[in-house]
């Protein structure tokens, strides 16, 4: 799986990347219910040398000595004029990111997946095999969506941490995405 790339002069190019439990669970007390280091590797080599695009719940979930993350521009969305994070750069609405940049990948969390997934081009869903409790979610993924790959293609891979999991990537069905 590659890199987002710049589609058309002015369109800014959105991808959502996410790990989901079982029932579509990503976080519950601000923090990811699991330990996947496989997951994190393909998070970060997904997102190296991008624009990433956080909720300020996302940006104070992560340990301040992986904040802001490294070889990427990170920008939080809040509606505090007065917020500023050191290595962030502040954003106030979904517009002002799609005005502003050609390219990102959205991390997060539940309320900012679902902000911008009208406007995604790419989604890329780490499925869990692990059942927990939650107090986020996933986005719905409609039929405007198809999985363009899996890996495994069937089964699961094996973590280190002894769980399973499996990579899947969409692509929007077809043209007709929210502007
Ligand atoms: N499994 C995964 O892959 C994954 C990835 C990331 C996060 N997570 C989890 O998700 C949970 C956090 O998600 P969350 O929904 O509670 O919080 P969030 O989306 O990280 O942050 C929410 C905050 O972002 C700001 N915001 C969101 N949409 C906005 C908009 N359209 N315009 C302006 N500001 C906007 C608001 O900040 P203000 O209140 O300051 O206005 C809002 O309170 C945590 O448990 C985290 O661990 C999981």
């Amino acid at each position: 799986m590659t890199g987002l790339s710049t589609s058309r002069a002015g369109r800014c190019s959105v991808g959502l990347v996410w790990a989901q439990a079982h029932g579509g669970v990503i976080g519950v007390g601000g923090k990811l219910p699991w330990h996947l280091p496989e997951d994190l590797a393909l998070f970060r080599d997904l997102t190296m040398g991008s624009t990433v695009v956080m909720g300020r719940r996302t940006w104070e979930s992560l340990p301040e000595r992986f904040r802001p993350l490294p070889g990427r521009t990170n920008v939080v969305l809040t509606s505090d004029p007065e917020w500023s994070g050191e290595g962030a750069r502040r954003a106030s609405c979904v517009a002002d990111v799609l005005g502003e940049h050609d390219s990102v990948w959205v991390i997060g969390g539940a309320s900012v997946y679902a902000a911008f997934l009208p406007h995604a081009d790419r989604l890329v869903v780490t499925d869990v095999d692990v059942l927990v409790q939650g107090d986020a979610w996933a986005p719905a993924i409609g039929p405007e969506w198809r999985r363009a790959a899996r890996a495994p293609e069937a089964g699961w891979s094996s973590s280190t941490t002894g769980l399973r999991y499996a990579v899947n990537e969409y692509m929007r069905a077809a043209a007709g995405r929210a502007e």
